[in-house]
C-alpha cells in the first residue's frame, strides 16, 4: 500500500490540508495517510522545523500533501530558525526541481478576478518554475562584516544541467498543450540568464514542433497583466518563478485557487516522488476562522494522484467536482461576489464531496 505523508504546517494550512485529506480518502480510501509535524508547530514544540521523525516518514512516503509553513512571530530570525526552513530542506534534499503551478480561470469566477473578465476568461497557463537552484539556494549565503561594514550576500548560481532539466519538463508539457514555451530572464544584466537563454536555445532544437520565446522578467510581469491568455508554458529560474506565479495565481480572483507540485528524479513518470502544496502559504490573518479557501489544496492532492500515482482518472475526478461546484455557485469568502453568502471551509469541502 502506497504512503501519502500529511504535513499540514502553519497557520490555514491544516484547515485546507485536512478538506483536501477528506476528498483524496473517499476518492482513494485504500491508500495510507500519516500526518507528521513541521514548520512552527514544531518548533514550537523544541523539534527542529522539518523534525527527523517527518523526514523518515517522507523517506517511506510517495508523495507529500503539504499545507503552508510560516508565520509572522518568526520574521527576522535566520532561515534555520525559520518555519519555512522545512521545505527549503525538503526542496533541496529531495531535490525536487520541477515545480508546476497551473494557473486556471474557473467559469464563474471571471469577476473574481482584478483584471476585466474578458481579458481572464478561459485563461489556462502554467508556470514552470526551477526550484532546487539559484538565488535561494547559491553558497555563499550570509552576513558578514567586509571592511568594517555589515554585508549581506545572497549568490545567483547556474549550471547547465539543472537548466536544461527544467527546460525539458516545460518543453514535454508544452507539447502536450499549445505547443508554446515563454522563457522568463534577466538576460541584460545577469550572467545566470546569458546562461539560461543558451541552454534553453539548445534543449529547444530538440522540440520543433514548440515554440519558442525569450521575454525579460519584467516585461513578462507586464503581459502577465496585459494580455495573459497569450502565455501558455512560462519557463523560469526559482525567484522569477515565486514571483511571477503569485501574480499569475491572483489573475484567477484568489491565491487560494492555486495548486503546485514539485517533482524531484526519484520514481518515473506517472509515479513521481513529489510534494503538493497550495502556493497561498499559510495565511495567518485568517487562520482557525474556518474560512479558508480549501481549492488549491484539493487541487493538489488531484496532482498528488497524477504525477506521483499514475492515477490520471482520480485526478480528473477530484478536478471535475471543483469545477462543477463552483459553476453551481460554491464560493468561499475570497472569491464570493457582493451580497451572496459565502460558504466556510468545511461547507464549501461538502459541496466538493457531493461530485466525488
Ligand atoms: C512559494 C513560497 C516559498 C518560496 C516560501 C514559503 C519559502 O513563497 O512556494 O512560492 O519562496 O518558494
Ligand atoms: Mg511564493
Amino acid at each position: 500500500m502506497s504512503t501519502i505523508a500529511v504535513l499540514a504546517g502553519d497557520g490555514i494550512g491544516p484547515e485546507v490540508t485536512h478538506a483536501a485529506l477528506g476528498v483524496l480518502q473517499t476518492v482513494r480510501p485504500d491508500l495510507e495517510y500519516i500526518e507528521a509535524s513541521v514548520g512552527a508547530s514544531a518548533l514550537k514544540a523544541g523539534l527542529p522545523a522539518l523534525p527527523d521523525e517527518t523526514r523518515a516518514l517522507c523517506d517511506r512516503s510517495a508523495a507529500i500533501l503539504f499545507g503552508a509553513v510560516g508565520l509572522p512571530e518568526y520574521e527576522g530570525r535566520s532561515l534555520q530558525e525559520r518555519p519555512e526552513y522545512a521545505l527549503f530542506i525538503l526542496r533541496r534534499d529531495y531535490e525536487l526541481y520541477a515545480n508546476i503551478r497551473p494557473v486556471q480561470v474557473f467559469a464563474g469566477l471571471e469577476d473574481a478576478s482584478s483584471l476585466k473578465p474578458e481579458l481572464v476568461r478561459g485563461l489556462d497557463l502554467v508556470v514552470i518554475r526551477e526550484l532546487t537552484g539559484g538565488i535561494y539556494f547559491g553558497l555563499p549565503k550570509e552576513t558578514r562584516v567586509i571592511d568594517g561594514v555589515e554585508t549581506a550576500i545572497d549568490t545567483m548560481i547556474y549550471r547547465p544541467p539543472e537548466v536544461e532539466r527544467i527546460a525539458r519538463v516545460a518543453f514535454e508539457l508544452a507539447r502536450k498543450r499549445r505547443g508554446l514555451v515563454t522563457s522568463v530572464d534577466k538576460q541584460n544584466i545577469l550572467e545566470t540568464s546569458r546562461l539560461w537563454r543558451r541552454v534553453v536555445d539548445t534543449v529547444a532544437k530538440e522540440y520543433p514542433d514548440v515554440r519558442l520565446e525569450h521575454l525579460l522578467v519584467d516585461n513578462a510581469a507586464m503581459q502577465l497583466v496585459k494580455a495573459p491568455k497569450a502565455f501558455d508554458v512560462l519557463l523560469t529560474e526559482n525567484m522569477f518563478g515565486d514571483i511571477l506565479s503569485d501574480e499569475a495565481a491572483i489573475l484567477t480572483g484568489s491565491i487560494g485557487n492555486l495548486p503546485s507540485a514539485s517533482l524531484g528524479a526519484r520514481g518515473t513518470p506517472g509515479k513521481r516522488f513529489g510534494l503538493y502544496e497550495p502556493i497561498s502559504g499559510s495565511a495567518p490573518d485568517i487562520a482557525g476562522k474556518g474560512i479558508a479557501n480549501p481549492v488549491a489544496a484539493i487541487l493538489s492532492a488531484a496532482m498528488l494522484l497524477r504525477h506521483s500515482l499514475d492515477d490520471e482518472p482520480g485526478a480528473r475526478k477530484i478536478e471535475a467536482a471543483v469545477s462543477t461546484a463552483i459553476v453551481n455557485g460554491a464560493r468561499t469568502a475570497d472569491i464570493v461576489r457582493v451580497g451572496e453568502k459565502s460558504l466556510s471551509t468545511l461547507e464549501f469541502t461538502e459541496r466538493v464531496l457531493t461530485f466525488c
